[in-house]
């Protein structure tokens, strides 16, 4: 049986949570896709902190070079955060030859046409499943089986810090900073989870998710963004009196402006939603990604858009269809 060597960048929830699907599902992984993954080395800060997650008998290196270096990695997995440097990590595990999977939203969605053009320049995939809704596998299902539709809408629940902070304080009545303890004790804020509350992680995946739909790309500073971190206690309980819910929305549409031209609109924001709208029973760290196409009509997507094994179980999906394609 082929063994296929990787590295992973980063060993926190992401990369940690890869770890432990890998040893967790070895063998059927293994018999699946005819080949054994080893994991050669693991890219970190510090390499003598103490580890949650099963390090595989992996190199724990502080050094990118000794990776990108290394002829016999043939997959590069990216689960840093932060546009730099895994914006250029990748960049030079490409043009050195090696595919490339990431999980980071925030330097795929700033980057994304030079990534995927350097990508195709050097004719190497670069997958990035799990950078949009966590577990749920929306981008595979958009860029394959619909890739034959027209899309005019695509809208959701993009972040499961928001939405996890926002149910807590729904169902709870806890307050905003008890609850985002909490959501980065689980492993689904961002390090700096400013990028949660204030929408830029749900517009980059917006930008994401526009780009793969509409063939648009926009640069996530370019989407109108609005967070949570403004609203209150009381506002979460003026709405509950309503029966009304707090999400917050990514949506990017087609409309027609006076003379008929469409024109590609999208915005970040939170919105209230009544118990007749699908996305008011999306609660927790939960995401929902709604889809509009010419041909297939409406869909929406459902599932953990956040923590170590759903956002694992996407990478592993993408490595694994590139291994089994090597
Ligand atoms: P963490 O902060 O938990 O982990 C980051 C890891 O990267 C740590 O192991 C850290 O090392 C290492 N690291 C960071 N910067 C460097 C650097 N410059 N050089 C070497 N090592 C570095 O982040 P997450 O795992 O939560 O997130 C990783 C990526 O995945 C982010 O882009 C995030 O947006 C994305 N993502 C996260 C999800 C989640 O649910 N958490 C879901 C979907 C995507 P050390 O351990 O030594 O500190
Ligand atoms: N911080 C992100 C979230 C991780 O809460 O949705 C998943 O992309």
């Amino acid at each position: 049986m082929k063994t296929v060597k990787i590295a992973i960048l980063g060993h926190g929830n992401v990369g940690g949570g890869l770890c432990e699907i890998l040893q967790m599902n070895r063998q059927l992984i293994e018999e699946r896709i005819e080949r054994k993954i080893h994991v050669s080395y693991i890219l970190v800060n510090n390499v003598t902190k103490e580890r949650p997650w099963p390090t595989l008998g992996a190199k724990l290196t502080d050094s990118f070079d000794e990776i990108v270096n290394d002829n016999s990695i043939e997959i590069v997995i990216e689960a840093l955060g932060g546009i730099e440097p895994a914006a250029s990590y990748m960049r030079s595990a490409l043009e050195a030859g090696k595919h490339v999977v990431t999980a980071n939203k925030a330097a795929l969605a700033a980057n994304y046409p030079a990534l995927l053009e350097k990508a195709q320049e050097n004719n190497r995939q670069l997958l990035f499943e799990a950078s949009v809704g966590g577990g749920i596998p929306a981008l595979t299902a958009i860029s394959n089986p619909l890739q034959g539709n027209e899309f005019t809408e695509v809208m959701g629940i993009l972040n499961g810090t928001t939405n996890y902070i926002l149910s807590k304080m729904w169902d709870e009545g806890l307050s905003y900073d008890e609850v985002l303890a909490d959501a980065q004790a689980k492993g689904f804020a961002e390090a700096d989870p400013t990028a949660d509350v204030e929408g830029i992680d749900a517009a980059n995946k917006l930008s994401i998710l526009m780009a793969l739909a509409f063939h648009v790309y926009v640069h996530p500073e370019k989407i109108p963004t609005e967070g949570i971190s403004k609203i209150t206690l009381k506002d979460i309980e003026n709405a509950k009196k309503h029966g009304e819910k707090i999400k917050l929305i990514g949506h990017g549409y087609w409309e027609a402006d006076e003379n008929g031209q469409e024109i590609l609109k999208y915005h970040v924001k939170p919105m209230k939603f009544t118990s007749e709208h699908p996305i008011f029973g999306v609660d927790n760290e939960y995401n929902a990604i709604y889809i509009n196409g010419n041909a297939v009509g409406q869909l929406m997507f459902y599932g953990s858009g956040a923590g170590p094994l759903p956002t694992g179980s996407a990478v592993l999906g993408d490595l694994l269809s590139i291994a089994r394609s090597l």
